[in-house]
């Protein structure tokens, strides 16, 4: 009998260990069970989860408590789907069922460090076929794939290798931007926790791609987990021979580290993430030139989020036709939604694009937590719009959400009910980027600071008609005058509060 108890960061703050532990004192002594340290599955609701598997059955139980346990591991097979906790075998569970795993396939399903299981789940078959292919049919493959930029802008990622194949320099770099810092997402994390190989084959792949041999994995200093997580996979990926000297027994070459940064939101802008990794203060640098062309120490340089990456290592191994045939319009494959804030069933859903956002949340997030009805929803991260009712049917991908004026960026859904206050929330977009902003325009620098003054102002009633055209004069300001995308997105979510929820503001 196998028992597993997820060791992932959501997993542990509710409880996981204190079930691991309580397990281990019930099976103390017996020789006929593991106790598995596996990652989550993303289903952050019914954590922590138990899972028992015994002849070749495997069921969930959750979310369960250390008291529980015993109960637990003392039900004969047959009596375990009388049991109140009992989910059944997962694979089927209508929350699962009604997803399209492909990048979160392997997630919560076994140890996430134990590579022979990685290996057993086809994991490295992307890299292995990569491996004797020429760069220029690696860039290929991506490119008729579909595949768009995660990390939330969506640019074509077969555009950006090939233009790093193309560019000359002494030396090329990869770069995983793990900086994940939008409200509301942890696909990232997630895979970082309970995939990581998957990360480390994709970005092996894309240095064969654009003839990189060195890599840096960008991770934000609030995910020690995916540090320890990431920092022993990578150790036992070089040992077997996937990193290296010599990458699945070639002359490729391919070195990876892992960098950890200090807490910035800025950091996750590449440019502001390269100054970072170059030892310098995340300040962000005008572009072009592009990172493509001189990036890390001004040599051409990918950077890429975690789950472009990690998507690469799925299309090498099943062939682009196999991801391109998923999604809707110029959003192929699946997207990864992240359903937080006020509600019932939070987590990672992965489905094609093309679903509408109510959907989703309605079939897998089952409404709010606190009971009471939804008013708004927002999508894209903290510079992401607010969305009301009637915005809901909007099909998710990056074209459609663009059109009503909305962003899905990197996948983040907060779902807020009927108590929201939007001036309040209008107030901390402003307040967010007073904060994070890195200084170096001044749109972004003053222009934020002077939005939250005249919130405060809208806030206290003082004169609000002046204010709210002063608001939007700032706003258009913001907007185009910002060099990156924190000032120049600021005016989204404040926008959409003051559009889509005036009487907040009267
Ligand atoms: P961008 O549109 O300027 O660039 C997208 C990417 O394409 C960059 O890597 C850029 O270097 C590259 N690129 C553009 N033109 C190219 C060309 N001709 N050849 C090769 N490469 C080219 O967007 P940016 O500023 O990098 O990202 C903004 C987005 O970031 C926002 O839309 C937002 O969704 C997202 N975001 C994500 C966060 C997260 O935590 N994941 C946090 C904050 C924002
Ligand atoms: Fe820095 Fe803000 Fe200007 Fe971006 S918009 S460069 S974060 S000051």
């Amino acid at each position: 009998t196998r028992y597993f108890v997820p060791r992932d960061t959501t997993a542990l703050a509710v409880g996981a260990e204190s079930v691991a532990r309580a397990l281990a004192a019930v099976l103390q002594g017996r020789d006929d069970v593991t106790l598995v340290r596996n990652g989550s599955r993303g289903a952050f609701w019914l954590e922590p989860l138990l899972e028992i598997e015994r002849d070749g059955q495997r069921v969930g139980f959750g979310p369960v408590s250390a008291a529980e346990v015993p109960g637990i591991v003392e039900l004969d097979t047959q009596a375990w789907a009388s049991h109140p906790l009992c989910l059944g075998d997962l694979q089927e569970h209508p929350w699962f069922a009604g997803q399209q795993r492909l990048t979160f396939a392997r997630a919560g399903l076994d140890d996430p460090l134990c590579l022979e299981s990685y290996l057993a789940r086809h994991g490295f078959d992307g890299l292995e076929h990569a491996v004797h292919l020429p760069a220029e049919d690696i860039v290929d493959e991506i490119t008729r794939s579909g595949l768009r930029g995660r990390g939330g802008a969506a640019f074509p990622a077969g555009v950006k290798w090939q233009t790093v194949l193309a560019a000359q320099g002494d030396e090329k770099y990869i770069v995983c931007n793990a900086d994940e810092g939008d409200s509301g997402t942890f696909a990232d994390r997630l895979l970082m926790e309970a995939d990581p190989y998957q990360l480390i084959e994709g970005i092996v792949i894309a240095g064969l791609a654009v003839g990189a041999q060195r890599g840096f994995i960008y991770l934000r200093s609030e995910y020690p987990r995916a540090w320890e997580v990431m920092h022993t996979a990578i150790a036992k990926a070089e040992a077997a021979g996937y990193l290296g000297e010599s990458v699945c027994d070639t002359d490729h070459r391919f070195q990876l580290e892992l960098r950890l940064g200090a807490g910035a939101y800025i950091c996750g802008e590449e440019t502001a993430l390269l100054e970072s990794l170059e030892g310098r203060r995340g300040l962000v640098r005008a572009k072009p030139p592009l990172p493509a062309h001189e990036g890390l120490f001004g040599q051409p340089t990918v950077v890429n989020n975690v789950l472009t990456l990690a998507a690469a290592a799925s299309i090498m191994a099943d062939g682009a036709q196999a991801y391109a045939a998923l999604g809707e319009g110029r959003s192929r494959g699946t997207l990864t939604l992240q359903l937080a804030g006020n509600i019932s069933r939070g987590g990672l859903v992965e489905i094609p694009y093309g679903l509408s956002l109510r959907q989703v949340v309605e079939q897998f997030g089952g409404g709010t937590r606190s009971g009471r009805p939804m008013r708004a929803m927002q999508v894209g991260g903290p510079l992401g719009a607010y969305l009301p009712e009637p915005l809901w049917d909007t099909p998710l991908d990056y074209e459609a959400f663009a059109a009503m004026g909305g962003m899905l960026g990197h996948g983040g859904v907060v779902v807020f009910d009927d108590t929201v206050d939007m001036a309040a929330q209008a107030r901390f977009a402003m307040a967010f980027c007073a904060a994070e902003s890195c200084g170096k325009c001044t749109p972004c620098r003053v222009g934020s600071v002077r939005g939250l003054e005249v919130i405060d102002k809208i806030i206290a009633r003082d004169d609000t008609d002046t204010q709210l055209a002063l608001l939007n004069d700032l706003c258009d300001t913001m907007e185009s005058a910002s060099l990156c995308a924190m000032g120049g997105l600021t005016p989204l979510p404040v926008r959409s509060a003051l559009q889509y929820f005036p009487e907040d503001f009267h």
